[in-house]
């Protein structure tokens, strides 16, 4: 249930474009009108701003929240989601590193776990944030019939 302990932070990648934040903008939006008492923001998980220790502090500014979930919107899981983002969030990652230096455009090889509950995170150019409760990092979209539903309309639209 939506209560007044739980911040939620819908995370798009992040763009020079508008694009991304139009669509992760009206998301957020939908939602807040679908459950107008929800704390909710979105944020980019790099080069666009509100970044992730931003978001995550405008959503702990004026509540006292005790839990935030972050929903990545991406379809699939890939080197972000499994490792770039858990590092952001300063919480742990089952990545395995060994062999992650094939993305080239970006690398976050700075987010710091400080142990149980308590997430710090810190970088030269970046705001920093912090939070003591927990922070779940939920699956991406992934395989849905409702997003193959959008794709067969994208098919179909132009036949
Ligand atoms: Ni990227």
């Amino acid at each position: 249930m939506i209560d007044e302990k739980t911040g939620i932070l819908l995370l798009s990648h992040g763009s020079r474009l508008d694009d991304g934040e139009e669509v992760i903008k009206a998301y957020t939006e939908m939602y807040k009108e679908e459950y107008p008492e929800a704390i909710i923001e979105y944020g980019f998980m790099e080069i666009r701003k509100p970044g992730i220790p931003e978001t995550i502090n405008k959503l702990t500014k004026d509540n006292d929240l005790e839990k935030i979930i972050v929903v990545p919107v991406f379809v699939a899981h890939g080197l972000h989601t499994k490792r770039d983002i858990p590092a952001l969030l300063g919480i742990e990652s089952d990545f395995e590193d060994e062999d992650a230096h094939g993305h080239g455009h970006h690398h976050h090889h700075h987010g710091h776990d400080h142990g149980h509950g308590h997430h710090h995170h810190h970088h030269d150019e970046e705001e920093e944030f912090e939070f003591d409760g927990e922070i779940i990092l939920t699956d991406p979209l992934g395989i849905d019939t409702r997003l193959y539903d959008i794709i067969k309309d994208r098919i179909s639209q132009n036949l």
